[in-house]
């Protein structure tokens, strides 16, 4: 596997260098800072989400390596082995107004710090709802050498530019030490029943005029639960109901289905109705 990060961001690393002496604290800070949806509330300016590149963009015809791909499938769940995550918020613009139609590229390695580079596991793309929001459900990436945890994610509204740019967690380690990590980046992120909850507001340069009613300011309503027959690569939420085998079960925790964890073997996880 390739390292990413080592290609020719130079300039731009050395910007960063002298942003992380210029101004320690904040780009130490270990909080998510506050969602867009808050700081519009509170009268503030809303701050463009920052580009941030490694240098794994557009695909060099000659290189396997962690790059993104084009023609991802479009899904807002990606089924993996690990602990679930999802990633919830809205797309706004300059002027807080939600953006609807966005289209959100996400790709990230396995558990084990691994990208598919021959398929598509662990890639998806979706687009923002009437509302601008957004939910991903997937799974907590791995790590691999050079990087922090991180989620890589192209934003692009309607006939705009395309922002490129990565998703991080708060309070993991290699935060301080990664060159092109950017606290503004951070997700806000609680764990609820063995699951990460994630959630960020993405702010695209796109002028318009400000709604004339606030900004949700709670994470958008979660999908209503998957129902059916089982089926393994699927985000399941605790009340959910399914079919398996002629037999009705009800989703006792929140995982992500896969083969070997059918209903009938996991009662800790499905209970009979
Ligand atoms: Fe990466």
């Amino acid at each position: 596997m390739e390292e990413e990060g080592t290609t020719p961001a130079i300039s731009r690393k050395t910007l960063l260098k002298a942003a992380l002496i210029a101004t320690p604290v904040p780009l130490l800070a270990a909080g998510a800072p506050a969602l867009a949806r808050t700081v519009w509330a509170e009268g503030g300016p809303l701050t463009p989400t920052p580009f941030c590149d490694d240098g794994d963009d557009p695909t060099p015809a000659q290189t396997e390596g962690p790059y993104f791909k084009p023609n991802s499938p479009r899904r807002s769940t990606i089924p993996g082995s690990g602990t679930g995550l999802t990633v919830s918020g809205y797309v706004f613009g300059l002027a807080c107004q939600p953006l609807a139609n966005v289209l959100l590229d996400f790709w990230q390695c396995d558990t084990n710090g691994n990208y598919d580079n021959v398929g598509f596991n662990y890639r998806g793309h979706q687009f923002t709802d009437a509302n601008g929001a957004f939910k991903l459900t997937t799974i907590v990436p791995g790590l691999y050498p050079g990087r922090t945890r991180h989620i890589h994610v192209k934003a692009q509204a309607p006939n705009r530019p395309v922002l490129t740019t990565q998703l991080y967690f708060p309070g993991e380690p290699r935060n301080n030490t990664d060159t092109i990590f950017n606290p503004a980046l951070l997700m806000t992120v609680r764990t609820v029943g063995g699951r990460r909850e994630a959630t960020f507001d993405f702010v695209l340069r796109v002028q318009g005029t400000p709604p004339t009613s606030p900004p949700p300011t709670s994470p958008p309503p979660t999908t209503p639960p998957p129902t059916g027959t089982w089926a393994p690569g699927v985000g399941y939420t605790a009340g959910a109901g399914v079919t398996y085998g002629g037999s009705s079960y009800r989703c006792l925790q929140a995982h992500t289905s896969q083969a070997g964890w059918e209903p009938p073997n996991v009662p800790a996880l499905w209970q009979r109705v």
